[in-house]
């Protein structure tokens, strides 16, 4: 078999020295596709390490480490006595097929025949997109990430590993890691006023975990479920990928107006309800609505789904205690997260549910992922054992309550009579009102092109009962004051001089 030159050779593999991608790996592949595209032969002998390293100008190592990983995948074998050859027969491509074929039929695009379930969870839209960088102002539900205490975590994460702990490695409690739970429950009994014990708590990927497990386990597809209008996107597509129906219920000043719900659907499973912040409004559930709730779920025989998503940012007065420590019926699911609080992709949470839910919550969730990595939840009890986490949150509160002021008085300077900026008391967003008549949406889309996130209010909406008052949707909680000067001057380019009047404030 001829012998090609290692200058020849190595003409075809040289890496690129600005690409993230190891050297061995970037030769690995290339070398890889020559075989597979047949312009190295069956048979044909390689080079030796030394010259093609001597011709790449890289170490003998890298060299040998490509050919070593080829070799190993069977694409080339041989002796370092008699030299390194393609291997006779080369291992297909993924998916079964021999690369060096013909070239098949221009793909048909194909129709996979999904489940009618798949169909409901996984339709292509609702695929999210990655936030590579740090996000643009005003996308909310992101916390200022920066601000972080990364040494400390680092440090926590370090001593856990440091133990060797056959409980952080092995299969877990699908429930979660007991002392995570402990330090929850007294955590959170103090700073919400949760009643339940560790064995209440079901530790879950991020709220939207939470969600999903709630409504699989207890709703069917002929239930009625009350969902909060305008109301988070994220549960009503959770709802409906369950098959129930979600029935729209109108938000005013103090939050899920009960008689309504009681009128459009007296006998609904369950409420979904934000009542500590309500997304994306930001009222406050008032006591008197709490204990109708719960007194409607009684009769009813319904559940509650109360979700606390950033209950903790309590900017204005003490912070509210959760509906759940009102409950003496165990008619309330509650749900928290650690998303918000540290960040989004730790994708650690917490249902505290009644006790007689707990067996069936801790086997659903086996039944979908076995358990949450047990390492992080090590670091995350630690880190809430210690005190971190309260110390984090005091200090979060501080920053969104700065950044929640710098919004309001650069909107007032720049937005006046053209978006009128609800002054948050909780959360890390808020409302942004434009006149009655106004197109959210294309305010939206033209904030976008300029460079500004200002999700539209409707969106939040299903369109059920009221007409959508139109708004945008502001996070300020992960932005400097610099950065929110300049978004808000740019969305006042965007939405124009005053048009209109604003409407009597009503939700
Ligand atoms: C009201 C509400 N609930 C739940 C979530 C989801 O949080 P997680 O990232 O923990 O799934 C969000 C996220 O923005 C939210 O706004």
């Amino acid at each position: 078999m001829s012998r090609v030159s290692s200058a020849a050779v190595a003409a075809a593999l040289v890496p690129d020295p600005r690409s993230p991608e190891p050297l061995y790996r970037q030769i690995y592949e290339k070398l890889r596709r020559q075989i597979l595209s047949g312009a190295f032969s069956a048979g044909q002998q390689i080079p030796s390490s030394r010259a093609l390293a001597a011709d790449l100008c890289v170490s003998r190592n890298t060299v040998m480490n490509a050919v070593a990983q080829l070799a190993a995948e069977g694409y080339l074998e041989g002796e370092p006595a008699t030299g390194t050859f393609v291997a006779a027969v080369v291992p297909a491509e993924a998916g079964g097929v021999d690369a060096r074929a013909p070239a098949a039929a221009p793909c048909v695009p194909r129709s996979p025949r999904w489940s009618r379930f798949g169909a409901r969870l996984a339709s292509p839209g609702l695929r999210p997109e990655a936030w590579q960088r740090r996000p643009a102002p005003f996308r909310p539900g992101v916390p200022a990430f920066d601000q972080f205490p990364f040494d400390t975590w680092t440090r926590l994460l370090n001593q856990c590993w440091r133990r060797r702990a056959i409980e952080l490695h092995n299969y877990g409690d699908p429930a979660g890691y007991l002392p995570l739970r402990r330090a929850i429950v007294d955590y959170m009994t103090i700073a919400r006023g949760i009643r339940g014990t560790p064995e209440q708590v079901i530790i879950v990927a991020g709220a939207q975990q939470g969600l999903e497990l709630t409504a699989r386990l207890l709703l069917d597809g002929s239930d009625s479920v009350w969902m909060e209008e305008p109301g988070y996107v994220g549960m009503s597509s959770a709802l409906q990928v369950q098959g129930a129906t979600v029935v729209p219920v109108p938000v005013d000043d103090a939050g899920l107006d009960v008689q309504r719900g009681i009128d459009r659907a007296p006998t609904a499973k369950m409420a979904y309800v934000t009542p500590s912040h309500q997304f994306p409004c930001g009222v406050t559930m008032s006591l008197g609505r709490r204990l109708e709730l719960l007194n409607w779920a009684e009769k009813a025989d319904a559940w509650i789904l109360e979700d606390d998503y950033d209950a903790e940012f309590r900017l204005v007065g003490r912070p509210i205690p959760a509906l759940q420590g009102l409950d003496a019926n165990d008619r309330v699911v509650y749900l928290g997260t650690f998303t918000k609080v540290l960040f989004p992709a730790l994708r650690l949470a917490y249902l505290v549910v009644p006790p007689d839910l707990v067996d069936r919550f801790a086997a659903a969730k086996a039944a979908v992922d076995r358990q949450s990595p047990t390492p992080d939840q090590a670091v995350l009890a630690r880190f809430i054992e210690q005190g971190h986490l309260a110390r984090h949150i005091r200090r979060m509160r501080a920053l969104y309550l700065e950044r929640a002021d710098a919004l309001v008085r650069h909107a007032d300077r720049h937005l006046k009579g053209v978006v009128q900026v609800s002054r948050p008391e909780a959360g890390m967003h808020t409302i942004g009102w434009l006149p009655d008549g106004e197109d959210d949406l294309d305010v939206s889309r033209r904030a976008a092109e300029a460079g500004v996130v200002a999700w539209a209010l409707s969106k939040c909406y299903r369109h059920g009962v009221d007409a959508p008052r139109p708004g945008l949707v502001l996070g300020f909680a992960a932005y400097t004051e610099a950065e929110i000067s300049e978004a808000v001057r740019t969305l006042a380019g965007v939405v124009g001089r005053p048009r209109r009047a604003f409407a009597r404030s009503r939700l």
